[in-house]
């Protein structure tokens, strides 16, 4: 067969070892041929953006971070941004994606990617193109996949961050306010914030009240050391406010969603009329999607490229592989539209709490 493969939307590590594992199984043991699809969809859209994908190309990216096809995550067909008398509109070019597809005599596309990307792959199958999906996101937010490659790497990268401000807190007596990816998701900011020992956790499915979170600060005031840690995702937001937005979707022609940010600042302002503390914002921004993949990573993107091509052997298009009680699977695409969230009264939350974190509720 003669496949696409491309990576959409943020990237994450993870990706360079997926392609490899797509590349290297499917040449050897089935004899597939390689389209490498620059630039997410947008390969699909503009000319010029399609390259032979082949072993060589391959060849040592195991360990590197990022995608040796470049990504866009405001590259969506159905959804174009074209300039048009000097302003930006947005176009549905989905027949030139589904033009181009045909013209480069694929049999099929692989599209790795999040939310975003998987979604519009299914859009793109009910048009009549033949493709599969690999779930990654550092946000983890995909409904129906335990766990999307790249989330393990952002999390020790946050783990090892939030080590790190410990120790200067912890010299100076100061609130050191953590703001971390993951979207309108907080596992990130959960997971590597119970793993660094944060104080304060702040995720978009509970939203906060202040007061909770200075007595906390205050409870640690009267001890020996009185840092705290607190560590806030960006999509947190205090009770009855809103998220902090740094764009709006409007200023982000073909992306569709808002880009946050902010959300560190908006606790840190709140507090500091509240404790005498010093307060320090740190914003961990692309510092974690950045860099090599961790060996789960590795391991799981390589499982994922290998399965996606059973998939495709057995024809279970408009499917995405997915982890699923410790094995990989495969997922209607259709449920990528589905977003998955933490549980605020799950176990998670529950064991969190019981090791004296706040959630501010
Ligand atoms: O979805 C992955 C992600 O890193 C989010 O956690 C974050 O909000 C967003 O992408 C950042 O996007 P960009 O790279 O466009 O700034």
């Amino acid at each position: 067969m003669r496949l696409g493969v491309l990576t959409g939307g943020g990237d994450c590590p993870g990706l360079n070892p997926l392609i490899r594992a797509v590349v290297k199984r499917g040449i050897s043991e089935f004899g597939h041929e390689f389209v490498g699809i620059e630039n997410g969809f947008m390969g699909l859209v503009e000319p010029d953006l399609a390259q032979p994908l082949t072993m060589q190309d391959t060849r040592g990216i195991l360990p590197k971070g990022g995608t040796i096809l470049g990504t866009s995550n405001k590259a969506n067909p159905f959804q174009y941004a074209v300039k048009e008398n000097g302003r930006w509109v947005e176009r549905d070019l989905s027949d030139v994606a589904m033009k181009r597809y045909n013209d480069l005599k694929l049999d099929g596309l692989i599209a790795i990617g999040g939310d975003g990307t998987l979604s519009i792959a299914h859009r793109l199958s009910s048009l009549g193109m033949k493709v599969v999906g690999c779930p990654k996101t550092i946000d983890n937010d995909l409904s129906g996949v335990e766990q999307t490659f790249g989330f393990d790497t952002a999390r020790s990268i946050v783990t090892e961050a939030i080590d790190r401000l410990h120790t200067t807190a912890e010299s100076h007596d100061r609130i050191m306010v953590v703001e971390i990816m993951g979207r309108h998701a907080g596992f990130l900011t959960l997971e590597s914030g119970v793993a660094g020992g944060a104080d304060v956790i702040l995720i978009p499915e509970i939203p906060y009240r202040l007061e909770p979170i200075v007595e906390k600060i205050k409870s640690r005031g009267t001890r020996k050391r009185s840092f705290s840690i607190v560590a806030v995702s960006e999509g947190a937001f205090p009770k009855g406010g809103g998220v902090s937005v740094l764009q709006r979707a409007e200023e982000l022609p073909g992306r569709g969603v808002v880009r946050l940010g902010g959300a560190g600042k908006v606790i840190a302002d709140m507090l500091a009329g509240q404790i005498d503390f010093e307060i320090r914002v740190t914003v961990l921004g692309h510092l974690q999607r950045g860099g090599a993949p961790t060996a789960a990573d590795r391991l799981l993107a390589t499982r994922y490229g290998c399965k996606v091509l059973d998939l495709i052997r057995d024809g279970q298009w408009d499917h995405m592989v997915a982890l699923r009680e410790g094995k990989i699977g495969a997922v209607s695409l259709a449920e990528s539209k589905k977003e998955r969230r933490v549980d605020p009264r799950g176990d998670d939350v529950r064991f969190a709490k019981s090791m004296g974190i706040c959630f501010g509720d």
